[in-house]
């Protein structure tokens, strides 16, 4: 039975809901839609009265693919949509601030992304999940990749008739880099003797920088090196790396004003070195971060920089084992950056530690506003939110913020 419902309202995942919850994929608040309801999703969907803000999707992949949810939405409304999602998950906790204009990258600018790989009978299929999520939908023409990216699929299908089974999916991650492509494939066969031999004469055969498989290197031609300022890391195979350069360099700038300074910082969730490597062209920077192979590869690409402050590293789980007070109290700054669980247990350390300012860069606004608030009741003051769209035209929301001890002056 066709129903009607008017569309008040985009979850977090980009989804328009109407009452009820209903729930519309690809749908814009104020449209009027029609379908057929399974449980609390509308099917078979048709928009009977278009908002104004609804555009014709620049890319022709984007009615299959699930790499962009709002692709049928005009880039000013996903930009404030956006924003609303940090100023609603902020008012949800009691918080107000002061909203930093967006910064959104441009198409086609993200260096990394994993291609799901399928063999086939005929060969391989190769591309991002499908909106459905078993199929796999190939993006030739995708809008988000940099060019260079779309260019190394063939890499990916290269790879799965070499190492894929015929019953899972291949994950590889293409990461673009100084020595080259950088590949890390989760999901393949079991590595023995000929398969490792194949692998490695791939990466000859496709120049690549580096070919890691399930976690193990086969082989480096050339250092898949990244810049950071003015420091050169190789970040361990398949490592955290912010999505786009332009969305590092916008956070980077953000974290910079924030801690503006400063003379010593310590960096938590510190990655390989992404912020405390630009970092210490003014300050001394203690790194903290769980993963052993992030900060040996940060405190490498820091011995081989020159003209840096000193920069210390300590590999430390922050959710079991925070910085205690004590050991921040000689910090004038404080920049973390963990992942979508949020800092929890760092922040009640942080509360009690008073430090002057806090530059804290987040990947999910309703973690960030839950430590935001504990932070604002033992006494800071969130003076101002900067959302980075690294990510544009998916649902996920980035931002950057500074918080300095005491009352607003
Ligand atoms: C969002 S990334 C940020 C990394 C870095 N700041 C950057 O911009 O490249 C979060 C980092 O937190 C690290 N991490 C995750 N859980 C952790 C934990 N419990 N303790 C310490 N570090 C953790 C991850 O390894 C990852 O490097």
């Amino acid at each position: 039975m066709t129903q009607y419902f008017t569309i008040n309202r985009l979850g977090h995942q980009g989804d328009g809901i109407a009452d009820g919850p209903v729930y519309a994929p690809r749908t814009l608040p104020g449209e009027v839609v029609s379908g057929t309801l399974i449980g609390q999703l509308l099917t078979d969907l048709r928009v009977e009265t278009p908002s104004d803000q609804r555009v014709k999707p620049p890319c022709r992949h984007y009615k299959a693919c699930g790499g962009c949810q709002l692709q049928h939405a005009a880039d000013d409304f996903v930009a404030d949509w956006k924003v609303e999602v940090v100023r609603t998950a902020l008012a949800a906790q009691g918080l107000e601030a002061q909203m930093r204009p967006i910064h959104t990258s441009p198409e086609r600018s993200r260096r990394r992304a994993t291609i799901a790989v399928r063999r086939t009978k005929k060969g391989t299929l190769a591309g991002f999940h499908g909106r459905a999520s078993d199929t796999i939908t190939k993006i030739p023409d995708c809008h988000l990749l940099d060019p260079a990216l779309i260019a190394a699929i063939p890499v990916a299908e290269a790879l799965a008739i070499l190492g894929g089974s015929r019953k899972g999916v291949l994950a590889v991650t293409l990461t673009l880099s100084e020595g080259g492509l950088d590949v890390a494939v989760k999901g393949g066969k079991p590595l023995d003797g000929p398969l490792e031999l194949a692998l490695a004469q791939a990466t000859e055969k496709h120049g690549l920088a580096r070919l890691s498989w399930d976690g193990e290197v086969i082989a480096m031609r050339q250092p898949p090196m990244q810049r950071f300022g003015g420091a050169g890391v190789v970040p361990p195979p398949g490592a955290f790396l912010q999505a786009t350069k332009d969305g590092e360099q916008a956070l980077l700038q953000a974290v910079l004003q924030a801690i503006q300074g400063a003379k010593r910082i310590a960096d938590l969730f510190a990655g390989s070195g992404t912020f405390s490597l630009p970092l210490a062209e003014n300050a001394e920077v203690h790194a903290v971060e769980g993963e052993a192979a992030m900060t040996d590869a940060l405190d490498q690409g820091w011995r081989r920089a020159q003209g840096l402050k000193r920069v210390t590293t300590e590999s430390r789980d922050l959710f079991r084992r925070p910085l205690m007070p004590d050991e921040l109290k000689s910090f004038d700054a404080v920049v973390l950056d963990p992942p979508r669980a949020g800092a929890e247990a760092q922040v009640a350390e942080l509360a009690q530690a008073q430090r002057p300012v806090i530059a804290y860069v987040s990947c999910n606004p309703v973690t960030f506003a839950r430590d935001a608030k504990t932070l604002v009741n033992a006494g800071y003051t969130l003076e101002w939110v900067q959302v980075v769209d690294q990510f544009r035209w998916s649902s996920h929301t980035e931002l950057a913020a500074r918080f300095v001890w005491g009352p607003a002056s």
